[in-house]
């Protein structure tokens, strides 16, 4: 891992209405702020566990530098990557043999729940308690480190599980993840919409010959927190040589797709029966994210890991090159125009606007389609 986060360029400012620049601005500065505060309570992935190592790495989520390293018993610490001293980023330090990090500074060191336990230049001298780094909560899940910024017992709903990924019987690969010039919320909407595969996945599993969606319906959990859909498409297979016509043979997808609000994806099926594709994209700011996706397969044998990860590249180019360049970059900016068989997206607006992703109700969209279609 490199231990300097590079962000994705910013995106620039969405429009307003009255196509006053300040207002917005302004208007921006303000659905940043709401989908920032949203986004807080959650779990979202920052790292790839096999990544993290003694060496201290710098990551970001919610538009703020981390750091995190793994110490010698094993377990992965995570905080504020900002010295309490003067600022420098902890990241740019090193690590004790007892797991301290140690800033590049004046080589203060920090233990893993923040609390400063050395300062060279007052040996034996008593440490203030207040002198801290922030400390976050930190777990280890699916191949993935996974943080929540919220204090502990303030999450608004537990880490999602990705049974698969750990379970008997079947094998995982963590994939490259991916940064992405766009919004989180932008991200998974195209994750799962089933309406491009025909027209943007043709190098891959898009079918050009199947651009027909048929009906679907969307099913929320009980508890809210998830929302499900089923979808067989007459997908390309993506691996095989071309028959005599010169063509890939065709064969019946069946697609199980469950969102995990508000960035995680459950999707059964994409990689043949017994197949998961796991997607938790991070938001790394309010306007671009650090997608993160594990694939696991039920199966004894080894993963064919670069097969895997060579396909999924070819996959993900396509849906990077067009989300970047929707616009506004805010989806809750935005005011579009739904069909039906947009009923997945439209459901998952009206969820993360019920989570208070949109902000207040005046700039939250009205999700809105055609339902004399359906
Ligand atoms: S800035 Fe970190 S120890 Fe001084
Ligand atoms: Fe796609």
């Amino acid at each position: 891992m490199s231990t300097t986060y590079l962000p994705p360029t910013g995106a620039g400012p969405d429009s307003s209405a009255d196509g006053d620049p300040a207002n917005a601005a302004r208007s921006d500065a303000r659905l940043d702020a709401a989908f920032l505060a949203a986004a807080r309570p959650y779990w979202h992935p920052v790292a790839r566990s096999d990544e993290v190592g003694p060496t201290p790495a710098q990551v970001r989520l919610l538009d703020e530098d981390l750091v995190l390293w793994r110490g010698p018993d094993g377990a992965v610490r995570l905080l504020a990557d900002q010295c309490p001293h003067r600022g420098v980023p902890l990241s740019g330090g090193t690590v004790d043999p007892d797991g301290a990090l140690r800033c590049p500074y004046h080589r203060w060191a920090f233990s893993g729940d923040g609390r400063c336990v050395d300062i060279p230049q007052e040996p034996g001298r008593p440490i203030p308690v207040v002198i801290a780094a922030r400390a976050h909560q930190v777990d280890e899940h699916a191949g993935l480190v996974w943080a929540c910024l919220a204090p502990p017992g303030e999450e608004r709903r537990a880490r999602p599980v990705f049974a698969e990924a750990e379970a008997p019987h079947w094998r995982r690969y963590v994939g490259t993840p991916l940064d992405w010039s766009a919004q989180a919320a932008r991200q998974i909407e195209n994750f799962c919409d089933v309406g491009h595969f025909s027209v943007l996945h043709t190098d891959t599993f898009g079918n050009p010959d199947a651009p027909t969606v048929e009906p679907y319906v969307v099913h929320r959990s009980a508890d809210g927190w998830r929302l499900d859909m089923s979808y067989r498409y007459p997908g390309v297979n993506p691996v095989a040589p071309p028959g005599p016509d010169g063509r890939r043979p065709v064969a019946d997808i069946d697609f199980s797709y469950r969102i995990e609000l508000p960035f995680a994806v459950w999707l059964g099926g994409a990689h043949g029966p017994g197949s998961v594709l796991f997607v938790a994209t991070a938001p790394t700011s309010a306007t671009t994210c650090r997608v993160f996706w594990v694939s696991a397969l039920q199966t004894d044998d080894p993963i064919d890991e670069a097969g895997l990860q060579a396909v999924e590249d070819l996959i993900w180019a396509p849906d990077q090159r067009i989300v970047e360049s929707q616009r506004p970059v805010r989806l809750f900016a935005a005011r579009e125009t739904h069909r039906a068989f947009d009923r997945l997206a439209v459901s998952y607006r009206r969820a993360l606007a019920e989570l208070g992703f949109a902000g207040q109700p005046a700039v939250a969209e009205e999700p809105r389609y055609d339902r004399s279609t359906h």
